[in-house]
Formats: C-alpha cells, structure tokens, sequence
C-alpha cells in the first residue's frame, strides 16, 4: 500500500468514529482537579499503547484533519502512547503538548507541517557580550550558509573569517579612508565626519567575531552582451545573498546574535587590500557576530494586501 504514515493516520481518523468522552472543561475521572483544556476523546474501533481507542485531542478549526502526533511515556502507567491532534491550531497543539509533560508524563509534539515562527526569532543584534565565539561555532554556521542555493549551483560565496580583533582593526582602519571621502563629499561637518567613522569603527571593534561575505567573480559566465552578463552578476549576488541569509538563521539558531551591514559594499577594494584578499573576492556584506547583549525592539511586518497578490 503507497502513502506514508499521515496517509495513513488520514484513512484511520476517516474510517473510525471519533468519540469525544471527555469534552473541554470537563474532569479527569481519576484526577478530578485536572480540567480538559481541549475537546478530548479515542477513535472507536481502534487499539492504542494501553490496549484503549487510539486517543484523539480535537481542536477548535473545524475540518477534520490530522494536524500533528503526540508521542507519550508515562512512568506510572508504564505505558506509551501516540494521540492524534485533530482540527488543532498551533496554539492548541501547544495546549496539549504542556497538558502532556506533568507529573509522571512526558509528550514530544510531531506537528505535520514544520513549524516556522523559528523564523521570526532572527532579528539584528548589534550589542554583543565581549565573550569570544568558539571556532568550532563559526565553522558550524559557515557550513550552514553553505547549503543555500545558487545559479548554475556555482556557490560563489567565499568568507573572510575576522577572528582576530587585530584583523577587525585592519578592517576598519581600511574602511574609515573611503567612508570619511564620501561623507566629506556629502559636505557634512568634519565633526559630524569623526563622530560616524568613530560608531563605525567601534561597532565592528566591540563585535567577537566579523565574517567579510564576498562574491567570487571567477564563477561566473561569461556573455558577449552586457545584459546577460548583468544578469549573470546580478544571479552571483543573489546566490551569495541567499547564504548570507542562511548564515544568519544558523547564528541565529546557535544563540548567536548578528547583523548584516553594507560597508564593504562602498570599499572594496580597501577591503581587499587590507585582508589581502583575492581580487576576484567582490565583498557584498559584513556580519557582525557575537552573544547578544541586547534585545531588539517588536518589529511591525507589512501588511499581506501591501506585499503579495495571488492571481
Ligand atoms: C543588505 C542589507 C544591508 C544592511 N546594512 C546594515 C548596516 O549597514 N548597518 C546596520 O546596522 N544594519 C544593516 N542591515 C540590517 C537592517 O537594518 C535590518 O535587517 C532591518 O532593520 C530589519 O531588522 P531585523 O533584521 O531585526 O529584522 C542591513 C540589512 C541588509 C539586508
């Protein structure tokens, strides 16, 4: 028979009635202080980890779907158990997964469709703790950044790991020269000049660890005319932008804190110079990394209406 296991647990929660014995509000027959925070009920016809009807925790969205498994051990019963999550919103299917770590029970939630609010955990953070980043932390989130995907799968991406606060000072010291040229040129006051390259230099000084993200010219194809080799350009960039995002969900996922900034983008070739890196190395970004030391401020999304039409 073809499916997986959802397929299957779909034809099961089809073919059997659903009985809901103990309704939300409702007590526990044996631990009357304990209220049923959700509808809670078995598949008839059907035999679970303690010979009962496979247990069923129904939710609040009306289709009746298999939404996620609840994997149970209980230390007392000696017993395990899987519960489908029918009709449960995400909020719901976290209702039941906190009913089912208590006392001498423990739940591990298998929802069908992968969570991504972890998504919305990555934020800018540009106030680091001085503690140093392991290398074996960096090499993990480098890895990662890695996996991202490119046109012709070329992985143009190349890094310039700045470990070492004296090659963070090489950094800065070769950015500050083109920085105080185009504020200069903006006609801003020598004062005000001083005052943004000191924030700048700091900002990457205070920072335990810094990853130059560069894109590597020498992958490219090449075009006779000058709208496909834009494109091609254009395609490296987004490539190495795409690992650049990568690299920041794994900093992310890993505790660490981390912000994407442009400067290199307006010095290039002072950047090159001074990690002596390879000319066909084009920086595009550099990212800050360290444990966060601040907590950055609630972030308002654009409306759907304003972003996306589906035609
Ligand atoms: C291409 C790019 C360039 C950025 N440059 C800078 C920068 O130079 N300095 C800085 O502080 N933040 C920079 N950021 C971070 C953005 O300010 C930040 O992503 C934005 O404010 C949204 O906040 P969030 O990352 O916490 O969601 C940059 C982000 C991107 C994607």
């Amino acid at each position: 028979m073809a499916g997986e296991i959802w397929d299957y647990f779909d034809r099961l929660l089809a073919d059997c009635e659903l009985v809901i014995d103990r309704p939300k509000g409702s007590a526990h027959p044996r631990y009357p202080q304990f209220l049923y925070p959700l509808d809670y009920g078995y598949l008839a016809g059907t035999r679970g980890g303690d010979g009962e009807g496979i247990d069923v925790w129904l939710g609040s969205r009306g289709e009746r779907v298999l939404d996620g498994l609840l994997l149970t051990v209980d230390l007392v019963e000696r017993d395990a158990e899987v519960k489908l999550l029918v009709a449960c919103t995400e909020a719901e299917m976290q209702i039941a997964l906190d009913v089912s770590n208590a006392e001498s029970l423990r739940g591990l939630l298998l929802p069908r469709s992968a969570p991504l609010n972890w998504l919305a955990q990555r934020r800018s953070i540009r106030r680091f703790q001085p503690e140093p980043v392991p290398r074996q932390v960096l090499e993990r989130v480098l890895a990662a950044a890695c996996w991202a995907p490119s046109a012709h799968d070329r992985q143009p991406w190349r890094f310039a790991v700045l470990h070492t606060a004296q090659a963070r000072s090489l950094l800065t010291e070769a950015m500050a020269a083109d920085f105080r040229r185009d504020l200069e040129a903006d006609g801003l006051p020598v004062q005000e000049v001083e005052l943004r390259i000191r924030r700048a230099r700091q900002r990457v000084l205070q920072a335990p660890a810094a990853v130059i993200v560069c894109c590597d010219a020498t992958t490219l194809d090449a075009y006779p005319d000058e709208t496909r080799q834009a494109a091609e350009q254009i395609m490296a960039v987004q490539s190495v932008a795409m690992a650049g995002q990568n690299l920041l969900l794994a900093a992310s996922a890993q505790g660490l804190g981390a912000v994407w900034m442009c400067a290199p983008l307006f010095a290039p070739q002072a950047v090159q110079q001074a990690l002596s890196l390879p000319t066909s190395w084009q920086p595009q970004g550099l990212v800050l990394l360290g444990y966060p030391a601040e907590q950055p401020r609630p972030k308002l999304l654009r409306p759907e209406t304003e972003i996306t039409v589906y035609l």
